[in-house]
Order: structure tokens, then sequence, then C-alpha cells
């Protein structure tokens, strides 16, 4: 029997105990459907007086939708968007985002996850010339898919880069809030001080039972936003457990606590496997993932006893995660288990 944690993926974690008390309370008589309800009242209240009182943010049920839709609300089909090669966008989202804004995504390479404004501009040119794609949006993914975390004056750089050539940038912010931790920074420094104009605001990863936020900080983007989500799908009739949800996360401070202490257990784990002999570590933990590179044999005789994904098969790199849930006991338990695998 494989133990009730495993490190494939902070999506792979339950649902935070306050996170589903606050889903009980909403639950109680009955409410306007669609939003009109003083849950996600209160919920925007709070994304209000963290974010600022001039933001747009609407709920949808999933990351990939609140990616889609922020890209939505920011092009037309004849634009582009660069990303990184990496990206959620262009790996994971089976052709979402193209299909649903009818865009071309411009792939920046990158080795760390990260892009550059060196690398974007090799994508801009072609402006105002009518057999081109003309590239209106830059979106970032933090943290990257690489387990990195783009540092405040980078993102700055970007956004800066962006603004000067009548761009947009979008963050996937997924797992903002573990960025944010990583980074000593609150969520409003972390992503609308920097210049983001449009934030896909991540809960499932920090403890949520679903939901995320599309986060404008440009709130003239938001304009027609409301027939976007109902057209794509995304509106959820009973939306105060959404709104809920959000409120708890942003209260307390749960959010941090949850992305701090992820954080924490996954630089143990990657302090850990340091000493571990036989195992290669190509990328510094700065958030909740640890990349490793380890021998073909030994990642299948440890995902007997424990459920990850090879994140690379090519270079035999694994992901390993941490979520809100890990604990010290289970990161040594799965050390031992590697150690014995590779004896
Ligand atoms: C970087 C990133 N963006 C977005 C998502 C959201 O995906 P989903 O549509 O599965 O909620 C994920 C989930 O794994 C992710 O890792």
């Amino acid at each position: 029997v494989k133990p009730s944690r495993s490190f494939a993926s902070d999506n792979n974690a339950g649902v935070h105990p306050e996170i589903l008390k606050a889903i009980e309370s909403a639950n109680e008589g009955h409410v306007v459907a669609y939003g009109s309800d003083r849950y996600t009242n209160q919920a925007v209240a709070k994304f209000k007086e963290v974010f600022g009182k001039e933001i747009e943010v609407f709920f949808v049920f999933n990351g990939t939708a609140a990616n889609v839709l922020s890209l939505g609300a920011m092009i037309q089909s004849y634009e582009a968007v660069i990303c990184s090669s990496y990206a959620h966008l262009n790996l994971d989202e089976c052709g979402a985002p193209e299909k649903f804004t009818g865009c071309k995504l411009l792939l920046v390479p990158t080795a760390d996850g990260k892009i550059t404004v060196e690398g974007i501009k090799k994508h801009c040119h072609g402006f105002g010339e009518q057999h081109h794609v003309q590239p209106k949006v830059i979106s970032i993914t933090q943290v990257t898919e690489l387990g990195t975390v783009y540092s405040d004056q980078e993102v700055k750089v970007i956004s800066k880069f962006a603004h000067e050539n009548e761009m947009y940038l979008h963050m996937d912010g997924a797992r903002i809030a573990n960025a944010a931790v990583s980074l000593g920074l609150g969520l409003k420094e972390a992503t609308k001080d920097l210049g983001v104009d449009v934030l896909s605001f991540g809960g499932t990863k920090n403890g949520l039972l679903f939901g995320e936020a599309v986060v404008f900080f440009n709130s003239k983007l938001a304009k027609d936003f409301l027939f976007k989500r109902k057209q794509s799908m995304q509106l959820a009739s009973k939306m105060r457990f959404i709104s809920a949800q959000f409120e708890a996360i942003l209260s307390n401070d749960l959010w941090l606590k949850n992305a701090a202490h992820s954080n924490a257990m996954a630089e143990i784990l990657y302090k850990e496997i340091q000493k571990v002999e036989g195992v290669k570590i190509p990328r510094k933990t700065q958030a909740n993932s640890v990349f490793a590179q380890l021998p073909k044999k030994v990642i299948t005789a440890l995902q007997k006893k424990y459920f990850f994904y090879v994140w690379d098969e090519d270079t035999s790199e694994v992901r390993w995660m941490t979520s809100f849930d890990t604990q010290e006991n289970d990161i040594h338990d799965f050390v031992k288990a590697l150690r014995a695998v590779l004896k």
C-alpha cells in the first residue's frame, strides 16, 4: 500500500480544513445564484483589500480557464502571445488557448523556465505588417513550470518592455502564493506593483477544493468579461461556494501560511536529497517543487512505492512537489524509500 500523501503534485492534496469549513458555512439557506450573493461580494471586497479598490476580479472553475479567459480579454485572434516553451499554456492546456482565443503562441526557449526580454525580442517584429501576427501579450508563469521564481526586478523589466511596446503582461499565477512567499513579498507587491496587467490567481494548489480567479489590474481590460466568462461556460451558478473559499484563503493570512509551509517542506526535501548519493539535482528549489535526476531503474522502483511523475524522460528527471499538508515525516519516509531503492 502506498502512503496516503505523496510528492506527485500539490494538486494531489486534499482541501484545507479551513476551506472546507468556509464551504460548510456558506451552505445555509438560499442565496441568489451566479455571483449576486453576499459571499461573492465579501470575496471581491477581500481581493480589493489585498490588491486595491480599482481592480476587477472574476471567479472561474479552473486554472486553464483563468489563463485562457485572461488572454481572451487582452487579445484579438490576429494577435499573438509570447510565452516560454515550457508554459502550461503551451504544454498542458490541450490547445485551449489556441482554440478559444484563435491566437498563435510564440515560444521562447528557456533553460530554467523563465523568459527574458532578450528572448521575447526575437518575436517582436512585423508590427503593423499585415502578413505577421501582432505580438500583444507576454505571459509569464510564477512560480514557473520548472519550479523557479522570477525576481521582482525580472518581472519589472518584462512589464516595462511590454508596455513600451504596447503589449500587456499576463501572469499565470497558479502558484503565486508560493512565489510571493519565496520572494518575501505580499500578493500585491508580487504582481500589480510589478506591472502585471492581468493575473490568473491560483487557489486550488494552495488548498482550495476548486476555483481560480482572474484579477484585472488594468481594469479597462475587464470590459465585457462577464459575457466572455459566461460564453466560455465558466460562470458558476452556485458561485457562493467558490467565493467563500477565496474569502477564507485571503483571510488570516491562510494563503501565506499554506504556501510558506509548502515551500518550507520543499526546502527540507531538497536538503535531505542532497545528502543522498546517486541523486543529481539539476535546479535549486525556490518554491514547492524539487527536481531530481535518477537512473531510470531507480525511478521505476520508487514509483512502486510512491506515486510521482517523470518530468523529462530524456534526461531522466523527476519532479517532486510538496503541499500545504506535507508533513516532515512524509519527507523522511520518502527519503528512506529513495535510499533503499538506490542500494
Ligand atoms: C503553471 C500552471 N498553470 C495553470 C494550471 C491550472 O491548471 P488546471 O486547469 O488544471 O486548474 C496549472 C495546473 O497544474 C499549472 O501548473
